[in-house]
């Protein structure tokens, strides 16, 4: 492995409640593979990206879990001073990441040769000049063209896709070993999108690099992922192969989202076709979090308790549905004792 990720909590302290906005995952990312995190919107998977890179703003910070960067020793993220020397090392030369939003990784005010370089001279020593024909390489190598060209402008005079390039050249121009990668391609019409892919495959071959691809879209997660953890208000609610994922899902929410995926050549639609909304964050519900909007949900089971754990239901694949965890045991339709419940009778019914 590259990184473990352990039970990690970030929390967000607001005026308003605190915001379990990344709530105990684990996470193991291999060395040179690449792992998917999936799930709706707002439901942690910058926050946990960021929390790896410890790069969690006030009023979130932290609050749980270790990160750990395995190597001839290993570091724990977790433990280092956010605004220290090693943290910064790790950032960039171990670590980097493409932001979900381009305009934010690039300085408008600095011609985007000279931000690439830039990063070349922060973690390598070399001089100026070997550091801008590094950068200038790696934009090529990106896939801008005339790059050399291309470095003296500045950022607001790139396309939408020419930048995320740019991005993509300053985050590998280092040769980290993980990249994570925040929705790469969402912004970027499909033909794009599609070149941006094969250039991440290719790049993460050629540097033997993980890498960790946040996206809504599932599509992206076929074509680019070997295992996939799906995300639902905070926590890891399905963890598996890609294959296993997309042949028998065993969480009604991957289910869910497997069913929205749009047919190819459709229009893009958001992932918004599974009934009802995510709840508010920091809305606190008992028993397992996505049972509001479960089809499969049973009273008495599902809306009771504690959140279920993420527990293995198959080789290698993990689950955090009670009703698929109960399946696999001896009595799968033997409802729950209600006694002490204040329920009158073990009758099961669905919620929706
Ligand atoms: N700076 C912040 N202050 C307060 N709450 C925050 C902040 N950043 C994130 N959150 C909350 O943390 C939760 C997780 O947010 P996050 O951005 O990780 O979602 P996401 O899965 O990346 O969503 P998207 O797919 O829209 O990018 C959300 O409830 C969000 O409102
Ligand atoms: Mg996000």
């Amino acid at each position: 492995m590259l990184l473990t990720i352990t039970d990690l909590h970030t929390r967000f302290f607001l005026d308003e409640g605190i915001v379990d906005a990344v709530d105990g995952i684990d996470l193991a990312l291999p060395r040179g593979g690449t792992v998917a995190l999936v799930g709706e919107s707002g439901c942690g998977k910058s926050v946990a990206a960021l929390s790896v890179l410890r790069l969690v703003a006030p009023p979130g910070r932290i609050t749980a879990g270790r990160v750990t960067l395995h190597g001839e020793r290993d570091l724990e993220l977790t433990a280092l001073p956010e605004d220290g020397e090693a943290m910064r090392r790790v950032r960039g030369a171990e670590i980097a990441m493409i932001f979900q939003e381009p305009m934010t990784a690039l300085s408008p005010v600095h011609r985007v040769g000279a931000q690439i370089a830039e990063a070349v001279a922060l973690h390598q020593r070399v001089g100026g000049r070997e550091a801008m024909t590094r950068a200038v390489a790696m934009m090529a190598r990106a896939g801008i063209p005339d790059a050399a060209r291309r470095a003296r402008q500045y950022p607001h005079e790139l396309s939408g896709g020419l930048r995320q390039r740019a991005m993509i050249a300053m985050a590998l121009v280092c040769r980290p070993k993980l990249l994570i990668a925040d929705e790469p391609t969402t912004a970027l019409d499909v033909t794009v999108q599609a070149q941006i892919l094969a250039l991440l495959r290719e790049l993460q071959a050629e540097l033997g690099m993980s890498l960790l691809l946040i996206t809504h879209d599932l599509g992206v997660v076929a074509e680019m992922a070997q295992t996939v953890a799906v995300m639902y208000l905070g926590r890891i609610v399905e963890h598996a192969s890609v294959t296993d994922l997309f042949d028998d899902p065993r969480h009604p929410y991957t289910a869910a989202l497997l069913r929205s995926i749009p047919a190819r050549g459709a229009r893009k639609t958001p992932l918004a076709v599974i009934p009802g909304n995510v709840p508010p964050a920091g809305t606190r519900l008992s028993g397992c979090p996505f049972h509001p909007r479960c089809a499969e949900a049973v009273l008495g089971t599902c809306d009771v308790g504690e959140r279920p754990a993420l527990l293995e239901v198959a080789p290698g694949h993990a689950s955090a549905c009670l009703l698929r965890q109960r399946a696999i045991g001896p009595n799968p339709l033997d409802p729950p004792s209600l006694e002490g419940r204040g329920k009158d009778s073990g009758d099961t019914e669905m919620v929706m």
